[in-house]
């Protein structure tokens, strides 16, 4: 987005402009701050925050209390216990540009006696703590929260290996650094998390927040936390009388301090810094966001002061966010299992963020129209959220002279048939339900830990039985023998048998699995297991009508036309004869739950409310439902226990007023892992 430009705001727009950016820089704050989960880009937020400041600068009587450049940012949460600093602790200010570093500088030495000797260090991307230590012992660790007053997170600190407990000398201090998550620990937990099927953190600096905010310092401890100490509340308690001698006391003290800083005298050594480290950047082992340049003399600093929110002795040089330009060379059309068609660019391999990346998604067609990408453009890359690869823009001076509109496919990639809107979707879709690409991912689906858990069925060897035209459905994975598994790559007769059991296994799995496991649109795992105990068996599915299934308690209409569209198919009825006649239980096995052993959560009835971090809403639930809870979503007298993530609202005030057990998402892990 383009701003207006300052000089011709009169004041009325300066106040409407300013309405506009408040509420905005507030909400990503919030997002950033207390969700751990923001929505745009750093540098979204530093434009819109730079424009207000901008306007602000020129009607400071516009200034009011609940603008973003009045507070430190940051909240408490009211899950720890509440630490008030006694010397606050301050943010940075921030400049974009080498000319606006000089100005900057130049400002201040006019209004200041500078020693010339700046500490430059790295802005490293994480999160500001506070460590006390009193007799050279810790005693409190804090987050900055508002500035003023943070969260008591001692405990979990004392889990980070680089944070000393005991000091090399028994003195009292107060140490203040930035807790950091190694890009490689940050990596190895988002992978864990994918194949656990919880989302994955957008950046090392979400991932330090959440992981620093747990309640069970166990879970902080597993994410491999790092920290970098650089300043002190009080100079009184140290020796050093300059910046990189506190950073050199520090580490002697036996903190861990980054030890890539330098000091500087003249600006241009300051920007050999900055272009040296923006050309390293993605080869150091943590994240970090841009340089910090310090007043050397902590005396100097001392005069220079602060504002109420950011020293005046030192500023933040923001890196530009990172972005590249590549040629798309082709868009690749892939078929899922519901027949949704998408866009994939197939481009020239770049190297962006510290990866090398060639494919982006295109999302849809209505996407590629909106931004008329076209094979052969050269287009802007940026990574959203510090992660996935996104196209913000083709470039127009680039685009060859013989460049056409990109036209939408008719035909399916994989199977040729004519591609549909269906009413109120942007999405193409392929309705021949004999696919080859559904077909394939279907059997994907059904073969999946939460479907029919045929173990030993992965896509590789699903791509095989396609090819050698072993199948064509989910049934004929049931006529499978033992001669056609022999056959596959890397088989031997072990491997063979263990297949064949498993799909042999997986013909007494009870009836939700197999209607999950079937693909029906809107249908997850606990709508599957609702209908299958309402009707017991798929018989009495295929004979009921949409408003006996809309009766069903948390199914709804979109549920329930679904499920009554696809059991009306003749399609649909072919492929249940199929699995019955191989056998395929299509019965609901209500000895379920005569196996459930004794525990907590054993006939209670449970509510899950809120945005939950570690586990999916569908894993508890299911969880519960294995447990044998009975997973409703309503608030009630019956209610036994609320499980709560963040933002929870009415169920929660409800829970509170009925006094209902309540127990955040820690405490239901905890007990879960009891049994
Ligand atoms: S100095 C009064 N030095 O950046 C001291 N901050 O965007 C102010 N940060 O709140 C902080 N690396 O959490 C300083 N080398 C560094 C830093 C650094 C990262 C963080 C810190 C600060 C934030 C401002």
């Amino acid at each position: 987005m383009d701003f207006i430009s300052i000089d011709q705001l009169d004041k009325n727009e300066a106040k409407k402009e300013i309405d506009m950016l408040i509420p905005k820089l507030n909400a990503w704050s919030q997002e950033y701050y207390e969700n751990d989960n923001p929505s745009v880009e750093d540098a979204t937020y530093d434009k819109y925050y730079d424009q207000l400041l901008k306007i602000e600068n020129k009607f400071p009587e516009l200034i009011i209390d609940n603008s973003p450049s009045q507070k430190v940012g940051g909240k408490v949460n009211n899950d720890f216990n509440k630490v008030v600093h006694d010397i606050p602790m301050l943010s940075l200010g921030d400049v974009f540009s080498v000319e606006e570093l000089k100005l900057f500088l130049d400002r201040l030495k006019k209004s200041q006696p500078l020693s010339e000797q700046y500490n430059c260090e790295l802005k490293i991307d994480g999160l500001a703590i506070s460590l006390i230590y009193k007799n050279g012992k810790l005693i409190q660790g804090s987050t900055r929260g508002n500035g003023q007053i943070g969260e008591d997170i001692t405990n979990n600190l004392k889990t980070i290996k680089s944070i000393p407990k005991t000091l090399n000398k028994a003195i009292d201090i107060e140490v203040r650094g930035e807790c950091y998550m190694p890009k490689s620990s940050f990596l190895a937990l988002n992978e864990q998390r994918q194949a656990e099927g919880q989302a994955p953190f957008a950046n090392p600096r979400n991932a330090a927040a959440g992981s620093l905010r747990q309640l069970d310092p166990s879970v902080t401890k597993k994410r491999n936390l790092s920290t970098f100490m650089y300043n002190v509340s009080n100079y009184n308690d140290i020796e050093a009388d300059t910046q990189s001698g506190l950073l050199k006391e520090l580490t002697e003290l036996g903190f861990n301090v980054n030890q890539e800083f330098k000091v500087a005298d003249k600006q241009t050594d300051i920007d050999q810094y900055i272009n040296q480290y923006q050309d390293k950047r993605n080869d150091l082992p943590y994240e970090i966001d841009g340089i910090v340049i310090k007043e050397n003399q902590l005396n100097l600093q001392s005069l220079i002061g602060n504002t109420i929110k950011v020293p005046k002795w030192a500023i933040a040089y923001k890196f530009p966010p990172e972005e590249v330009y590549t040629l798309i060379k082709d868009i690749e059309w892939t078929v899922g299992r519901t027949g949704v068609v998408t866009p994939t660019a197939v481009m020239n391999p770049v190297q962006l963020a510290g990866s090398t990346v060639s494919r982006a998604s295109l999302h849809n067609f209505d996407y590629i129209k909106k931004k008329d990408i076209r094979i052969n453009d050269t287009v802007k890359l940026y990574k959203a959220g510090d992660i996935i690869p996104e196209i913000e823009s083709f470039d127009p001076s680039k685009r060859p002279n013989d460049s056409k509109k990109y036209i939408i496919p008719s035909e399916c990639p994989s199977c040729g048939s004519d591609l549909v809107h269906l009413q109120d979707e942007v999405a193409l879709r392929c309705i021949n339900p004999k696919c080859p690409a559904q077909l394939y991912e279907q059997i994907n689906h059904f073969a999946s830990r939460n479907a029919m858990n045929i173990d030993g069925l992965g896509p590789k060897i699903i791509n095989q039985l396609f090819e050698k035209k072993l199948v064509n459905d989910v049934a004929s994975l049931y006529t499978l023998k033992f001669e056609d598994l022999i056959e596959l790559e890397k088989f031997g007769e072990k491997s063979a048998n263990n297949l064949l059991g498993s799909i042999n296994d997986s013909k007494n799995n009870s009836l939700e699995r197999l209607i999950f496991g079937l693909g029906i649109r809107n249908v997850g795992t606990k709508a599957a297991r609702l209908i299958a105990e309402h009707f017991n068996n798929i018989e009495n599915i295929i004979n009921t009508n949409s408003q006996e299934i809309e009766e069903i308690d948390s199914i709804g209409h979109t549920i329930a036309e679904s499920v009554f569209t696809y059991f009306n198919k003749e399609t649909s009825k072919e492929l249940i004869n199929e699995l019955r006649s191989n056998d395929v239980n299509l019965k609901y096995l209500s000895e379920n739950n005569d196996n459930i052993v004794d525990n907590y959560f054993n006939q209670k009835t449970v509510v899950i409310t809120g945005k939950l971090i570690d586990m999916k809403r569908s894993e508890i639930s299911d969880w519960l439902i294995k447990h044998g809870a009975n997973v409703t979503s309503t608030v009630s007298k019956k209610t036994d226990l609320l499980i709560v993530g963040k933002d929870a609202g009415s169920k929660l005030a409800k829970a509170k007023e009925l006094s209902v057990t309540i127990w955040n998402e820690n405490q239901f892990i905890n007990e879960m892992n009891k049994y």
